[in-house]
């Protein structure tokens, strides 16, 4: 079913994506459009798009790729002589949008001397305001901008940047419908990213992923169970489901299925392996715990955001739980499911968090013992509650807290590790390791890194590696028989 799609076009406007409509969305399947023009306009012709962020880029990155690809371009490495640049951004820090207008500088140069090339800029901070004003203001270098709910319209995107002088904005501050059936390039030939539902309802008062995501749309069951099937004809391993909040699967559905089912359906599918993320601990249900257990296919490991410790600072945060539920959480996870790892997200520094508060964070990693922690000093964000609450802790606090997190994180993250030391794990084989290309690297069920001494031909396999040595963030072995 097509749609009028004309309201969506009045530009990046936060205020507007906070809006969340009863109206239903629909699953479009024809949405895709190549205008006859631009068939094959990319014969010949090269793309470059550098991703920053979270998986939900990732995904959106493998998508534009292969909508490119189908146009006719080919991806090249070679960023300074490719014919289009894509920098797919994240806005959920202020560090990492400040390294994104770094490389748009950078680009200032390397276009002056490929005049001919299409640079834009698309991805999170398109769907804020003030970036895109401070772009259209000072950045004449990129052709076009665009947000996070029209990727499918990148052709017709394309050939305005092509025909026009101008900076070419499209943002849709309203979130569109579930667009399926589009081509996609996908990263890796084992793992792949499999999106669920798209957007988040809670508003957590720190986050802007509310506002550049939209409201909380899944995709319908069947379609996730094709995709994986789908994946697991032509040979995948892994699948990682992705949501903001994985949990609220299907809710925004007229339909009588949920996460649980989800999971469970998937794992009917007999797809070796079975990751999901994220899962806020709000709505995380005993059905998924259930099915966890229950399915050898399911990998032992949870990602559980915290994000703080201390009651008072989640109730600023609106994170819909206290530290005692989320501990009580914690603890059925880890009775369910006893061989689980379980990692977590931590801000220090949130707007007046006092000593004691921060320390109550600290108590929790005593309590938890986590595997691993992707720990963050807040960032105000423009447009979010949290950026308009007064903040006495001076950013020498907060990088004091972040430290004496980290120590924490890495003490806990070491001891966890040491359970393995001697024992064969089973690991799926990514390719030879980054530091040291005679060496293997892969993922156990956990969910850990390890570096091993292995056949070359068995890249591509889950096989079985006893662990010789241990470090706080990765593991070594060698491949036994
Ligand atoms: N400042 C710092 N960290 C943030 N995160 C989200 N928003 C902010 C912010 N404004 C962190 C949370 C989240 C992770 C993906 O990023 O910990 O879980
Ligand atoms: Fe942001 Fe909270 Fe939604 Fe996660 S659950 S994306 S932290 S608002």
């Amino acid at each position: 079913m097509k749609k009028d799609y004309s309201e969506y076009f009045k530009g990046p406007s936060l205020k507007d994506a906070r809006k969340r409509f009863k109206e239903d969305v629909h699953h479009i399947d024809d949405a895709y459009e190549i205008p006859a023009d631009m068939a094959g306009i990319g014969k010949g012709k090269t793309y470059f798009i550098k991703t920053y962020g979270c998986q939900a880029n990732e995904r959106d990155t493998e998508v534009m790729s292969g909508i490119l690809e189908t146009l006719g371009y080919t991806h090249d490495d070679d960023l300074e002589h490719a014919d289009i640049v894509l920098l797919n951004t994240c806005a959920v820090r202020d560090n990492a949008e400040e390294k994104v207008f770094g490389r748009i500088g950078m680009l200032k140069k390397i276009k002056r001397e490929n005049p001919g090339m299409i640079f834009g800029v698309c991805g999170c901070m398109a769907q804020e305001e003030v970036v895109v004003n401070r772009i259209k203001r000072k950045m004449p270098q990129v052709d076009l901008i665009f947000g996070t709910h029209n990727i499918h319209r990148l052709p017709q995107l394309l050939k305005a940047a092509l025909l026009e002088k101008e900076t070419v904005v499209e943002v849709w501050s309203k979130e569109g419908d579930v667009i399926e059936n589009l081509p996609s390039h996908r990263a890796k030939d084992k793992k792949a990213w499999v999106n669920i539902m798209y957007g988040c309802n809670k508003f957590c008062t720190y986050c802007i992923v509310p506002y550049t995501r939209g409201k909380e749309r899944s995709r319908l069951m069947e379609d996730v169970l094709r995709e994986v099937n789908d994946l697991k004809d032509h040979g995948y391993l892994e699948v990682n489901l992705l949501g903001q909040n994985v949990n609220s699967y299907g809710k925004d559905l007229d339909a009588d299925y949920d996460f649980a089912t989800l999971l469970e359906e998937v794992a009917k599918t007999g797809i070796e392996r079975i990751r999901f993320m994220t899962s806020n601990p709000n709505d995380f249900s005993e059905g998924m715990l259930r099915v966890i257990n229950e399915y050898d296919n399911i990998m032992p490991y949870i990602h559980l955001p915290l994000q703080s410790g201390s009651t008072a600072v989640l109730k600023r945060m609106n994170r819909g739980y206290t530290r005692e539920e989320y501990i009580e959480l914690f603890d059925k996870l880890k009775e369910l499911v006893p061989n689980a790892a379980v990692t977590t997200d931590i801000i220090v520094g949130f707007p007046n968090e006092t000593e004691e508060e921060f320390e109550e964070t600290l108590s929790m990693f005593d309590h938890c013992q986590y595997d691993l922690a992707y720990t963050f000093i807040y960032s105000p964000r423009e447009g979010t509650p949290a950026a308009t609450m007064e903040d006495h802790v001076t950013r020498k606090e907060k990088e004091d807290r972040l430290q004496r997190l980290n120590e924490k994180v890495n003490y806990y993250a070491h001891k966890a590790n040491e359970k393995y030391l001697g024992t064969v794990q089973k690991v799926l084989v990514d390719g030879p390791s980054r530091k040291d290309p005679n060496v293997l690297a892969g993922y156990t069920e956990t969910n850990k890194v390890v570096n091993f001494k292995g056949d070359p031909a068995h890249i591509g396999q889950i096989v079985p590696v006893k662990i010789t040595e241990i470090r706080t963030w990765s593991l070594d072995g060698e491949e036994v028989e």
